[in-house]
């Protein structure tokens, strides 16, 4: 159902990096008390190489581990803009090869104004996970942990997912404001971890430059699809003025096309929006299932595949 999507496996390789005495431990004590295990951290701490690390040996050690991947920046498993959740089950294979199995569109690469989606999408990707035979899940978040906002946002999600690990790695002190709320809570266990000193920092251009190539490798061939909008219902729409006529300022919009789950069937690009009409046309790459579309949901971000430089974020928006 979902577009398959790779991720060059040298840039995510496991084998040169330093694995300090302090993941080992982490390690057994999740395989003691299972649950969901969040890893928090401002970017460029090792959040990402620590999840891989951990669902390796817990993979290998004969464990069915769900994978989270909550960064829509600078996601892995799907395509930028996304959340997803793999299972692991015995067989590790590194996490450029798997294919997701849900994916959830939140529509911009920042939580930065988007704390509803980003909240409800992971509550569902966890419950998904936790559906099955996996007892350990683990959840690669953004770095967006400085300011209120964010100590806001990660509060409600640790309210929420209710983990059983909190995994904060930090250089210095970083994250203290945000770990302060769950020091009452019995049900969690925080496990501080030092940033490796091997970590390597990637700039804003880097990151943006990353998020660009997914995107193209995502709709290296498109076609346009019509969509029903008296079949399909149109969401997302509240942060666009958006009156009944034909919009050509909507053109290059992201869009999501979603199932009857909510989960993404594939992204697409809008090229005509008139809801007088009720119809929808935009570019999709070849995937199948796009008859199962429940909603077609409206992201934050303007898309120009013939541009290298691309705005990231859709103009107008509150
Ligand atoms: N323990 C480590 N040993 C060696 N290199 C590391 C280690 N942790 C992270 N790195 C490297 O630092 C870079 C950033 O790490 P990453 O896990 O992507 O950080 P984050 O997810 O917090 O942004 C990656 O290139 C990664 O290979
Ligand atoms: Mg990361």
């Amino acid at each position: 159902m979902f577009t398959s999507f790779h991720r060059p496996l040298e840039e995510i390789s496991l084998h040169s990096i330093e694995v300090p005495e302090s993941w080992e431990r982490l390690e057994s004590e999740i395989q003691k008390a299972k649950g969901t295990v969040m890893v928090i951290g401002a970017p460029d701490t090792g959040k990402t190489t620590l999840t891989r690390f951990l669902v390796r040996e817990l993979c290998n050690c004969g464990e069915a581990v769900a994978y989270i991947d909550g960064d829509i920046g600078q996601s892995i498993l799907g395509p930028p803009t996304t959340q997803a959740m793999a299972v692991f089950d015995g067989n590790f294979r590194d996490f450029g090869d798997i294919r997701p199995e849900a994916i959830y569109f939140v529509g911009s690469v920042s939580p930065r104004g988007n704390r509803l989606e980003t909240i409800v999408g992971l509550k569902k990707l966890l419950e998904r996970s936790q559906a099955g035979r996996t007892r350990i899940a683990i959840l690669d978040t953004t770095g967006y942990v400085t300011g209120e906002d964010a100590i806001e946002l990660k509060y409600q999600k640790m309210d929420l997912l209710d983990p059983r690990h909190i995994v904060a790695l930090q250089h210095n002190q970083e994250i203290e404001p945000l770990l302060r709320s769950q020091r009452g809570r019995e049900s969690v266990v925080i496990h501080r971890i030092p940033s490796s000193s091997r970590v390597q920092t990637r700039s804003q251009e880097e990151r943006r430059r990353y998020r660009w190539s997914r995107f193209k490798a995502y709709f290296r061939t498109v076609r346009i699809h019509q969509v029903d909008l008296r079949k399909v219902s149109l969401t997302g729409t509240h942060r666009f003025r958006i009156s009944e006529k034909f919009h050509d300022e909507m053109e290059g919009l992201l869009i999501g096309l979603n199932g009857p789950d909510n989960f993404l069937i594939t992204l697409g690009i809008l090229e005509i929006l008139d809801r007088t009409r009720g119809a929808l046309s935009c570019l999709v790459p070849s995937v199948a299932g796009l008859e199962m579309t429940q909603t077609v949901r409206l992201g934050y971000m303007r898309i120009d595949l013939s541009e290298e430089t691309n705005g990231e974020r859709f103009p107008g928006l509150d």
